[in-house]
């Protein structure tokens, strides 16, 4: 028997058209699940769907913005319960190109809208969508993709240092709400991982030299490295695991 086997399960993960989120769609489909690939580039998740079914696996594109609680409830609906939600969608700002290390007094407030608007809310409206069925069903687990930015705190990105440790206090709050009915939640906090958002940061020798320097282990994360924790998470194999954060962090910062 392979505890890590998700046949019969169905996963929905948001903003998986590209980086950490296609690797965990890809990931936990090549495990048996069916997956619901969510982006709100409908192009990226088509692609990833694409790339699920030519491997053998299951899944369906469901383009939309997380932000948008109506779409994102129709979206639901179609797709069906889903065993496994893992909330990935995430972003540095509305261009993290502009992330040029302006401090947070120096941000106007209407640049903040954006973070919250995906990594906190766009929590909310998915795990509203889905976790109905999954407390019905009397199983389920939940997953939210955060940042070790919102453990320890990230200089100016203090917005979203604030949204993704929302994100991690709805979810202990959510799992001591849910428990009872079987349904888990928990969150996997990220380091710096290549994708192609953080390509132009990780990709500058002066700025990965310089960042290399805090990781114990040194090399920057791979999407596989996190996705190998939401299958975990998302298994048979920690069905007594809930309300926690896990780091997936080559060292950057500990957990006590
Ligand atoms: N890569 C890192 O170093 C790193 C570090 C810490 C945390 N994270 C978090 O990990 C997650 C994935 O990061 P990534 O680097 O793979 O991101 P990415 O930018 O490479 O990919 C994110 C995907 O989400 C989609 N998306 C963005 N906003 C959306 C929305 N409103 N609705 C639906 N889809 C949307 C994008 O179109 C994109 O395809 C995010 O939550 C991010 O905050 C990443």
């Amino acid at each position: 028997m392979n505890i890590l086997d998700l046949t019969g399960k169905s996963a929905f993960v948001t903003g998986a058209g590209q980086g950490v989120g296609r690797q965990i769609a890809l990931h936990l489909a090549a495990h048996g699940a069916r997956v619901g690939v969510n982006d709100v580039d409908g192009a990226r998740a088509g692609a990833v769907v694409g790339e699920i079914e030519a491997a053998g696996g299951k899944a369906e594109a469901h383009a939309g913005d997380v932000t948008d609680f109506a779409a994102m409830r129709t979206i639901g609906a179609s797709f069906g319960g889903a065993d496994i939600l893992v909330n990935n969608a995430g972003n540095f700002g509305s261009d993290p190109s502009k992330l040029t290390g302006r401090p947070f007094w120096e941000q106007e407030p209407d640049e903040w809208r954006a973070w919250v608007d995906v990594n906190l809310y766009g929590v909310l409206n998915c795990s509203r969508v889905f976790l109905p069925a999954m407390v019905a069903k009397g199983s389920g687990s939940l997953i939210n993709v955060i940042s070790d930015a919102g453990r320890v705190g990230e200089r100016n990105l203090e917005v979203y240092s604030g949204a993704k440790a929302g994100a991690a206090g709805f979810t202990r709050a959510i799992a001591r709400s849910v428990g009872k009915a079987n349904v888990r939640a928990n969150c996997v906090a990220i380091s710096s991982t290549r994708t192609p958002t953080t390509a132009m940061f990780l990709d500058n020798p002066d700025m990965a030299k310089k960042m290399l320097s805090q990781y114990v282990i040194r090399r920057f994360g791979e999407p596989s490295d996190v996705a190998n924790m939401v299958l975990f998470l998302a298994s048979d194999a920690s069905t007594w695991i809930t309300g926690q954060t896990y780091p997936v962090n080559g060292g950057f910062a500990f957990s006590s």
